[in-house]
């Protein structure tokens, strides 16, 4: 990354910060499942760091699986219109299902993809997400367990992206608009 692009980031979530939560979120996530095994369905692109992180702090049996979305929309603004890029690579009948999302921001996202599990008939659907943006929310969404609550900013890095970049900052920054030259 540029000193330009590094100079317009502002750290919102440090990396300490993310790790200690995280830690917090897989113990949580152990309690509520004991012994019982867990198929953790990542979203494709955003979740893919945040759910290696946190399937290492669970101590339940788990199996990874990914499911690939997209949302139509510009690159900061969802229109709830998702289609399915990668389907899961197996079924999920029968299993307890926890949905591992980067950020729920409209809910759009989350509605869609919960209705679709939930025609594959799994014994229940949990939801983990890293980030919550309630003012920005549209339709009501389930959410299990829950990262931070942060509030209605644009935010990149531990997998969150804009416009495919970022996804690989440790940290979660805010993205300031460039400068205007003067
Ligand atoms: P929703 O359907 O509006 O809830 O949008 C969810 C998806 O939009 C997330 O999975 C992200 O991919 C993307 N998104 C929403 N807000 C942000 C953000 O602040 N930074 C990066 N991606 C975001
Ligand atoms: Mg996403």
């Amino acid at each position: 990354m540029s000193e330009a692009e590094r100079g317009r980031l502002e750290v919102l979530l440090s990396e300490a910060e993310i790790r200690d939560r995280v830690a917090a979120m897989g113990l949580e996530i152990g309690q509520i499942y004991g012994s019982e095994p867990l198929t953790v369905v990542g979203v494709l692109n955003g979740s893919f760091i945040f759910m290696a992180d946190l399937v290492r702090q669970v101590s339940s049996p788990v199996r990874c699986d990914f499911l690939g979305l997209s949302s139509y929309g510009s690159a900061t603004e969802s229109s709830g219109v998702v289609a399915i890029t990668k389907d899961l690579g197996s079924s999920i009948e029968g299993q307890h299902v926890l949905v591992v999302e980067d950020i729920i921001d409209t809910g759009l996202t989350m509605k869609y993809l919960l209705e679709n599990l939930r025609t594959r008939h799994p014994a229940s659907v949990r939801v983990a997400s890293l980030l919550s943006k309630p003012a920005r929310r549209q339709v009501e969404t389930q959410i299990d367990f829950l990262g931070f609550t942060i509030e209605d900013r644009f935010v990149v890095g531990y997998g969150l992206d804009y416009a495919g970049l970022y996804r690989n900052l440790p940290y979660i920054g805010v993205l300031a608009p460039p400068r205007t030259q003067s």
